[in-house]
This record gives structure tokens, sequence and C-alpha cells, in this order.
């Protein structure tokens, strides 16, 4: 026996008879968690973790990201190639788990009482070739946002159809409009060049029965007249209903908008809901959600799915801590603290019929249907190439709304660029 090893052998002796008298850690462990943020998030991150802080004497630290998905990626690609052990733990886009899976820890094992408390197919999205590489923390389906007390100043109903939306955006923005609310817009999106218009725009296409992309299948729909259709109808809505800013909009740039009380119409995920109503909110109470609306002649809607989950990054040294910490976070006591807090839907499926949850956001029982029908994005599929899929989707739509060549002509270069991404197989 080496030296070296007879010292680590007396450390762990040590150690555990350490722990046999005192019963926990002896040395608090600093862990540091990476994340985007929007709303609230980095206040709130604070709160959710106290609880499992106190119960293990060990600290947190969130590390706030920009709030676009695709920046973080970009960022998370970087720290992982260089196999970095300054983070601990990732908060992971619903996407992202076939491209990131090889430096993540298999969490099957220890997560064996928890993942069958999820919804099956949310633990199947971050299982990558039979490891399951995050636990999700919550799950994401947008709404519908509109202005109650607008709608019924027009005698409007809330819109089933894209068409009809665009007609009652007009009207209500032309009226308010020429009572003196310069400000007022229709209908506010997410209309940046990024992850989040190839969701914004998934949603119109699939809603007009225009397929998503690329099927589960693998093969790619995307260049079809309905396709073209519903990208036509949005880039109808850059300039008369929406800004132009819209181009560069994200989630937080619209629920700016919206939260201020300009705007009658917004497409956003749960977490505006919370905000919406919050003390500081100019449309608190005057609001409510819907299920997006339908296009063309298809009779139905179509939302993204999103969601955000947690992964233990190979390369940390505090492993044992981490994981600890990802279990609570993927479990019933902080997901319950975070539907109340940020309205983020749980991926546990008994907090649906919490009655705590259902007082304070009534949107998120009401929205369990809306995820459990939502379209993924074409990740799984397209495997390791899912983000240059996803950027050259959201580019061909940015340069369609922009102008910047006609949609039947930039859907039918894109079809041929996915083709060469693809070759013989994703
Ligand atoms: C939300 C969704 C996420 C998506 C992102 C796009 O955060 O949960 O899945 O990628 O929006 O902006």
């Amino acid at each position: 026996m080496s030296f070296g090893t007879k010292g680590r052998v007396l450390r762990s002796a040590a150690f555990a008879a350490v722990m046999a008298v005192v019963g926990s850690p002896m040395v608090a462990e600093e862990l540091f968690y990476v994340s985007g943020a929007v709303g609230n998030a980095v206040e709130n991150f604070k709160n959710l973790v106290k609880p499992w802080e106190e119960k293990t004497g060990n600290k947190v630290t969130m590390v706030p990201m920009p709030a676009s998905t695709t920046d973080q990626f970009a960022q998370y690609r970087l720290w992982l190639a260089a196999g970095t052990a300054d983070i601990d733990l990732y908060q992971t886009d619903v996407i992202w788990a076939p491209q990131l899976a090889d430096h993540f820890v298999d969490l099957t094992e220890v997560a064996k009482d928890l993942a069958p408390q999820h919804f099956p197919s949310i633990i199947e999205s971050q299982t990558v070739n039979g490891k399951l590489v995050a636990l999700p923390i919550f799950t994401d389906a947008p709404a519908l946002y509109y202005r109650k007390d607008l709608l019924e100043k027009y005698g409007a109903s809330v819109p089933k159809t894209w068409e009809e939306l665009t007609a009652t955006a007009q009207k209500i923005q032309d009226g308010e409009r020429a009572a003196g609310k310069a400000d007022l817009w229709g209908f506010v999106w997410q209309g940046n060049a990024y992850e989040g218009l190839t969701c914004d725009a998934l949603e119109w296409v699939k809603s007009f029965g225009g397929g998503q992309v690329v099927e589960p299948d693998g093969s790619i729909s995307i260049n079809n007249p309905k396709a073209v259709a519903a990208i036509d109808l949005a880039k109808s809505w850059v300039g008369t209903i929406s800004p132009d800013g819209v181009l560069a909009y994200q989630e937080e740039e619209a629920r700016g908008v919206w939260q201020t009380g300009n705007a009658v119409f917004m497409r956003n995920w749960p977490y505006a809901y919370t905000l919406g109503n919050g003390a500081d909110s100019a449309v608190k109470g005057l609001f409510d959600v819907a299920p997006l609306p339908s296009g063309g002649d298809n009779a139905t809607s179509a939302a993204t799915l999103g969601g955000w989950n947690v992964a233990v990054s190979k390369y940390s040294k505090h492993q044992e801590a981490a994981i600890s910490l990802a279990l609570y976070l993927a479990g019933p006591e902080a997901q319950k603290a975070r539907a109340l807090s940020e309205s983020n839907l749980p991926t546990i499926v008994s907090l649906y019929d919490d009655a705590d949850i259902a007082a304070q956001q009534p949107i998120i029982p009401r929205w369990k249907e809306v995820f459990m029908q939502a379209v993924p994005r074409p990740s799984a599929p397209t495997k390791g190439k899912y983000n240059e899929v996803s950027s050259k989707f959201w580019s061909a739509v940015h340069n369609s709304l922009s102008g910047n060549g006609t949609t039947a002509e930039n859907l039918e270069a894109l079809e041929a660029d996915l083709a060469d991404l693809k070759g013989d197989a994703w």
C-alpha cells in the first residue's frame, strides 16, 4: 500500500468516525448553480434553496446567465467543453439533453424513487441512451394573454384563430389610439432571431397544419404552403398590430410592453402570469389566459413544449452535494414553492391537485392539458444537430418577417440547408 492510499484510508476512517457522532457532514460545501433568469428568478432562487441550505449546512450561489436560452447554450457549451470544475449544476432547457448528455452525471439510480412522481414523457425527454442526464424542475407551455377589460369594451370574444386575433387586435388598437392611447399595440410576441422565435414560429406553422419543421421520424417537412401561409400572416403583424421592434423582442421585452398596459394580446410562458398580477403591474386583475389560436382551416392550436431541468456536471468536485441539491430542486417541496412564487408548471403529477397552487395560481391546473398536448421541438430526431436546425429555422423565419426574401423562397432554401445538415441521417 502506498503512503498516499494509506493516508486516504486514514482520512476517511476519521471522517466516518466524526460522522457517526454528529450525524451530518462537518464541512459545509459551496455549490455554484448556473441558470438563465427571467422575471424574479434570481431573487426567488435564494428563497427556494434556503430550506436545503439549512438542512445540509451547504451554500448555493446562483450564477445568472443572459435571459436568452440561445446565449446560455453557447456559454454552457464553452464551459463544458473546457471541463470546468467551477460550475457544479446547470439549469438546462428541455431541448438540450441529447447535445450535452456526455458532460452530465447519470442520475437514474439516485432518482429512482423521485422519477416515478414526474410525468413519464418529461423524464423520457431527459433520458439519453438510457441515462437520465437531468431532472425536471418545471415544464412550460405558452398562453395567449388577453386583456379582459379591452375585449369587453369592444364587444370582442377571445380569438380562436390567428385571423380572428389579427382583426380583433387591429380593431382595439385603432379604437384605443383614436381615444389617445398612442402607445397601445395589438399583439406582442418573441420575434428576435433566437430559440424563442423557433418556439413562436413552430406554433404558427403547426397550428396551420404545416407540420413540425422536422417530423418525429426525421423527415424534413417545413417547405409546404401551410407553413408559408402561417409565417406570412405573422409577417403581416410587423408594423401593424405589433411594433417593428418586435423583431428584436424576447420574452422579457414582450412582457415589458404588456405589463405596462400597452398591449391587447401577448404570447408568453406561464411565468408572466404571476408577474402580471404583481403589485407593480398595470394589468393586475385585468387579464386572463387562453390557449393559443389555430390557423387557416386547421382546427387545433399548438403550443411549443418548453421546460427546464437541473443537471450535475461530471467535472464538479462536489458531486454528492450537487446531486442532493438536484434531487431537492426536482422534488415536490421545491416544485410547489416555484409554482407558487413563479407560476411555473410543475412536472410532478400530484401538484396539479394541490389546493394552494390552484387557489394562488389558477393557470397551473388549467394548463395541465395544454402542456400535455404541447408540440416538442425536433430535438429528439435531430439529436446533436438540433441547435443548428433551430438556428437555421429561426433565421429563415426572421428573414421572412423582415422582408429579406419571400417566405416561400426562404423555406425552400431552408429545406435544402436542412437536407445538407442531415446528410444520410441525423
Ligand atoms: C422558455 C422555455 C424554453 C424555451 C425558451 C425560448 O424558457 O421554457 O424551453 O427554449 O423559452 O425562449
